[in-house]
């Protein structure tokens, strides 16, 4: 493990890179990174790096965001197995034909999704900030929110703003059951619960907090409670045991298991990681119009804040 780590870290010098990681990544990927954060620190992070090349441990569409906010970047991907399920149930060409079909109405996609769908839409928004874009449109627009249909209606009732939903969701997230967390609530009655908004109504619905998985980590930080049950990709996990030592973490459950995992996020290994500095693939490479058009509503996304 030391072996593989000093290498990462001699490939990094020499290339003058930067590891960006999400919080669904292992421990040990998130260990040896530069930052690790949800999808809209990674972004900025993406924009501001000054290191020649970026070491995107994530998945595809985040890397894709890299490059599409800093193109001059060469942006490295450990695999292209890092793909995404809730990106690839949105098709450039179904959105295409949708959208000819329905003229007039605002298009917010959550950045879960290809550099060919960002490319046709109005503004981007991530978990961490979708009440604020969808807050930030005139409310006589009609609002198409694609693709995720469960953060959809989450940002419908935080907003009022009624919106029609993509019909897509995340197969890790809609996994967690309402039977399954009463059970493990009740067997820790103190605890809080924290859920991703990518959670079914019903799971969200018995939530203390629902957020991003990087103001999990702030609401746990700031509330007095000691214990949480963590509704979400299990890779969260690590960050809060590693920067709230004090308190005690619960995954979220499945009916068919005690945590839940993204087989994507999980492609990553530092092995691929060394690789990709090591060879400087696979690399991440978009049509430069593509590009262009997909800066657009992410930019517009960005100077919302953060
Ligand atoms: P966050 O932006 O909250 O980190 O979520 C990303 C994601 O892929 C959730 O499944
Ligand atoms: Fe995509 Fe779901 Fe994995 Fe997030 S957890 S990267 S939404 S498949």
């Amino acid at each position: 493990m030391s072996n593989i780590l000093e290498q990462l870290r001699a490939l990094k010098a020499r290339r003058n890179a930067v590891i960006l990681a999400h919080n669904y990544q292992t421990g040990d990927i998130q260990d040896v990174a530069d930052y690790v954060g949800d999808s809209l620190g990674l972004a900025f992070k993406a924009k501001e790096t000054s290191a020649d090349v970026i070491l995107f441990a994530g998945v595809h569409f985040m890397a894709e965001t890299a490059k599409i906010v800093n193109p001059a970047k060469r942006v490295v991907i450990p695999t292209l197995e890092a793909g995404c399920s809730l990106a690839d149930s949105c098709n450039a060409t179904d959105l295409a034909k949708w959208k000819a079909a329905h003229p007039g109405v605002v298009i917010v996609a959550y950045i879960n999704c290809t550099a060919a769908v960002k490319a046709q839409v109005d503004i981007i928004c991530t978990s961490g900030n979708a009440v604020k874009v969808v807050n930030s449109i005139p409310r006589d627009k009609q609002i198409l929110f694609c693709p995720d249909e469960n953060l959809g209606q989450w940002v419908m009732e935080q907003t009022g703003c009624k919106m029609i939903l993509w019909p897509g969701v995340c197969h890790v997230h809609v996994k967690f059951t309402a039977e399954s967390l009463a059970k493990l609530r009740a067997a820790h009655p103190d605890v809080k619960v924290v859920a991703h908004p990518e959670c079914l109504p019903i799971v969200r619905s018995m939530a203390d907090e629902v957020c991003s998985t990087e103001k999990m980590l702030a609401y746990c930080k700031a509330s007095p409670s000691k214990a949480f049950i963590i509704v979400t990709e299990s890779g969260m996990l690590h960050r809060l045991k590693k920067e709230l030592p004090d308190k005690q973490f619960f995954a979220g459950p499945t009916d068919t298991c005690s945590c839940n995992e993204c087989e994507y996020m999980k492609k990553n290994t530092l092995a691929n990681c060394v690789a990709a500095l090591e060879t400087l693939s696979p690399e991440i490479t978009l049509p430069e119009d593509i590009r262009r058009r997909a800066l657009v509503p992410i930019e517009r996304m960005m100077a919302l804040g953060r």
